[in-house]
């Protein structure tokens, strides 16, 4: 297979100093997953020979996190330790390309670029040197404008730098850019400081190249897709962005939402047809929904499967390493932790289940608990089929309740069942016969009368 000559070079040593976080911009998350993240795995697709990201050194810090969770990409992180401007970034990361035909470079702050934009990008490289990224936007305040003669793309100039007539010019730059990666150093050579900000601009690259009389292009996108992100609010904007993407791929696979303005849905999500989630339902990460099932109003669900069928809230809370099996229930303030649940197992009001294996057609009873932790270390509860918990019983794990066994309900479980047994594990009640009337009787002799 010939190898793809393409380098991905990721812009992300921008200090983020107005989103007022200890947080690196690019970490801040959308859909539960870091912006950087989100901006990666689309650029996976496009199986580039080099991955290089442009790193401050505070996002540097987070560099294993970033390795570990791409473990299949060799990413290359680069420190550019004074933020001089985006030529200076892109100049950071030549020591590092290997010999690009293509290289493509791209901001981790702009995350909703897709895969099909950065394939068209660098498939424009057929025809011209370079390509810009461009967007209309009427009023455009802090965005470079591309001054264009017919097709051609014939220099870019900053919002800084533009004069009254240039500032009315509604095409703007993206900043995600293709270049011809064997000109691309001799023309980052050519590039100076001589502007308003006194930044090395990569923009310039296409003045510099139309010199050269290289053809220089642009390709028109949407103005969500490049949305950048500098603030918490801008933040909140795109995140709506992703969530109403997510939500309407989901509508369009038979996924019914009652109301999807107030259901957060993961990037990651894979649910089912005639799935309904009602409002206010968040579906965190690694979670998977198959048919049929119905996640009812303030439920919290991560790093579970729930199988076909299955009915779950309102008001559940089911945690990671968690399978809910088909026709199951998990019913209202009931928590769910690295358990399985049987098929027709009912767990239906106010129970903890945690470190738990629980067979099909078993009824948790309510307000049962696993006690799963001593303080020390976590233990197992294991519980067959068919077994009936009656409320308000704490098994005390390790512990195992064999299949068709009953325990009532106030217990507390210590010891194992075997198949068929009944354990009560409770104080015995005593009965005083009048002993009601005694009480009243003393309570009231100190009381004066009304
Ligand atoms: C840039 C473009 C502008 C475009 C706009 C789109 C230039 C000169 N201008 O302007 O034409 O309309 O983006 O949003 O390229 N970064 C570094 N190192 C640096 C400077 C920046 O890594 O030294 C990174 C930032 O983290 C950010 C990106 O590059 O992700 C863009 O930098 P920024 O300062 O936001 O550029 P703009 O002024 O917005
Ligand atoms: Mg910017």
């Amino acid at each position: 297979m010939s190898q793809n000559k393409l380098a991905v070079v990721i812009l992300a040593a921008g200090k983020g100093t107005r989103m007022k976080s200890s947080l690196p911009k690019v970490m801040h998350q959308l859909s539960f997953r870091p912006m950087l993240y989100l901006v990666l795995d689309q650029v996976a697709k496009l199986k580039p020979q080099q991955i290089i990201i442009v790193c401050s050194q505070h996002l540097l810090t987070y560099q294993q996190q970033i390795t570990t969770e791409f473990s299949q990409l060799s990413l290359v992180f680069v420190l550019q330790e004074q933020q001089l401007g985006t030529a200076h970034a892109v100049k950071s990361a030549l020591p590092a390309l290997q010999q690009a035909k293509q290289v493509l470079v791209l901001y981790a702050d702009t995350p909703l670029i897709t895969t099909s934009t950065l394939l068209k990008m660098q498939h424009s490289l057929a025809l011209a040197s370079l390509t810009v990224l461009s967007f209309s936007q009427n009023n455009p305040h802090q965005y470079g404008r591309l001054i264009t003669q017919q097709e051609k793309v014939l220099q870019i100039i900053e919002h800084k730098d533009c004069n009254l007539e240039q500032q009315q010019i509604t095409l703007c730059n993206s900043g995600v850019m293709a270049i011809d990666g064997e000109l691309l150093p001799s023309l980052l050579a050519k590039v100076d400081n001589h502007n308003k900000a006194g930044e090395y601009y990569l923009t310039d690259l296409v003045f510099i190249a139309n010199k050269q009389n290289l053809i220089c292009q642009h390709l028109p996108v949407s103005k969500e897709e490049v949305l950048g992100v500098n603030s918490q609010v801008e933040l909140a904007m795109v995140e709506k962005i992703h969530q109403k993407q997510i939500k309407k791929n989901l509508q369009e696979n038979g996924v019914t939402i009652l109301m999807p303005k107030n259901t957060y849905i993961a990037y990651n999500a894979s649910i089912a047809c005639d799935v309904v989630l009602h409002p206010f339902v968040v579906i965190g990460p690694d979670v998977v929904i198959e048919s049929g099932v119905e996640i009812k109003s303030f439920s919290h669900l991560q790093g579970v499967v729930v199988k076909s069928q299955a009915n779950i809230g309102p008001f559940a809370r089911i945690r990671p390493n968690s399978v809910i099996e088909s026709k199951a229930k998990i019913g209202n303030f009931v928590e769910v932790k690295n358990s399985s649940v049987g098929e027709n197992s009912q767990i239906n009001h106010l129970s903890y289940v945690g470190d738990s294996f629980i067979g099909s057609k078993s009824n948790i009873g309510a307000g049962v608990i696993t006690c799963n932790y001593d303080g020390y270390q976590k233990s197992t509860t294991n519980i067959g089929n068919e077994v009936f918990v009656g409320s308000n019983s704490c098994l005390i794990a390790p512990v195992n309740v064999a299949s068709n066994t009953v325990i009532g309900a106030g217990s507390v479980i210590t010891k194992s069942l075997e198949i068929g047994d009944l354990a009560i594990a409770r104080s015995k009640q005593t009965n005083i016969k009048n002993g009601a009337v005694v009480y009243h009787h003393k309570k009231n002799i100190n009381k004066k009368p009304k």
